[in-house]
């Protein structure tokens, strides 16, 4: 008889956002007159810039003709893309060379992906609260874990300690959900920690294109000694809005050797394995983001984003909310009012306001008590969701 992997019966029931999702359309199926103030799942509201929009027309056209017909592409991702990723990587002082660079269909996708790469003995280290599906896929591996607690007291950013023995280090800066960044000299000692006991740090830097304060570093190749420990796992869905587009992208750096392995190599191996590559139309799209006019438009975008966050924070500064985050992610992490659960904050909220966010305790036991809104939704229902989450929170003050 098939045995299923029954380290599925380790998992929590359902996904966090899976969840969320079920418990919102409940509530509508009970309040079909209602509107949602969506502020939960990071999912973009501004649709694709045009000089995306143009490449993909573009794109259908070439495949309409025999002449610029494409078939199967490249596993890895094809080259014009490879080569304008690794320029981008230059534009801001980082060499990596376009077969670095792997074209991937999202981080989200890739970051469960790549633990082929290594051994199930190995142990892997999450620093808390964190992005679920960290857990998920190696708790689905049935690899042992070392769950690192965050808090106020370390500014969410907690540093290497000996006493920590685990192969795989998680970090994703800025920070999905605490929107904490860390600084260079704070990055470079994981680095150093990496590099001192043969680990290798799964960089998740999805969140880049938020920084504003160009002290922090956007890529751990910026740092010494990173190429002979990371990778770094890229996305374009929150920076140029392909949630539903679907493209990433993943530098695995040709010096990271491990046991005699080539881990640049294995990933190559195991792509032309495993994918087709994603498909030239979308490559097409995402090769404008990195154009001039591309990056000027994201950037337009994003700024929209950012005044929602500025909006979010103005009115929790008002009511005297602690919160982090905001600046340098477009994430806000705020304490819930009154000594609240994170989950009974969601309920009270969606019940009395119709806004959703996300409850801390999603992202590991230490985000009990805090909650996270994404600042992703249209400017229309973010100012609205701010008003009521003020009149709101007033009422308990
Ligand atoms: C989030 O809300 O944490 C993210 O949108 C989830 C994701 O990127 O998959």
């Amino acid at each position: 008889m098939l045995i299923p992997n029954m380290y599925y019966a380790d998992l929590k029931d359902s996904y966090l956002f899976y969840h969320i999702a079920q418990k919102t359309n409940a509530y509508l199926k009970n309040h079909p007159d209602k509107h949602l103030y969506r502020m939960g799942i990071g999912d973009v509201s501004l649709p694709l810039c045009d000089a995306v929009i143009r490449a993909l027309h573009e794109a259908v056209d070439d495949q309409a003709n025999k002449s610029t017909f494409h078939g199967y592409m490249p596993e890895c991702g094809a080259s014009f893309l490879r080569e304008t990723i690794a320029d981008y990587y230059a534009s801001k002082g980082v060499t990596v060379s376009a077969d670095e660079v792997f074209v991937s269909s999202g981080a989200s996708d890739e970051l469960g992906d790549l633990l082929d790469l290594f051994d199930r003995k190995n142990t892997a280290l999450v620093i808390e609260p964190a992005y679920p599906a960290y857990v998920d896929a190696n708790v689905m591996a049935g690899r042992k874990m070392i769950h690192v607690s965050s808090g106020i007291e370390n500014g969410f950013l907690p540093m290497p300690d000996d006493r920590l023995k685990a192969e795989i280090l998680y970090i994703c800066s800025p920070n999905n959900p605490t929107g904490a960044v860390f600084d260079k000299q704070k990055l470079q000692a994981w680095v150093d920690f990496a590099n001192k006991n043969g680990s290798v740090i799964l960089f998740d830097a999805a969140y880049e294109a938020f920084i504003e304060d160009e002290t922090l570093p956007h890529s751990i190749f910026s740092l010494k000694g990173a190429k002979t420990c990371a990778i770094e796992i890229c996305s374009l869905s929150k920076t140029a809005g392909f949630t539903g587009t679907r493209l990433g992208y993943t530098v695995i750096p040709k010096e990271l050797v491990r046991n005699g392995m080539n881990l640049n190599e294995m990933w190559v191996r195991n792509r032309t394995t495993k994918t087709n590559g994603v498909s030239y139309i979308i490559q097409k799209g995402a090769a404008a983001v990195f154009t001039p006019e591309g990056q000027k438009q994201i950037k337009d975008n994003i700024q929209i984003y950012k005044n929602n966050a500025r909006v979010l924070m103005e009115a929790l500064d008002s009511i005297g909310i602690w919160y982090c985050g905001g600046k340098n992610a477009p994430y806000i992490w705020m304490k819930c009012p009154n000594h609240m659960g994170s989950w009974e904050f969601f309920d009270w909220l969606l019940e009395e306001i119709q806004v959703v966010g996300t409850p801390g305790e999603g992202f590991g036991a230490c985000g009990e008590g805090y909650f996270r809104f994404s600042t992703f939704g249209s400017p229309e229902d973010t100012k609205e969701a701010a008003r009521r989450l003020v009149a709101l929170l007033k009422t308990t003050k």
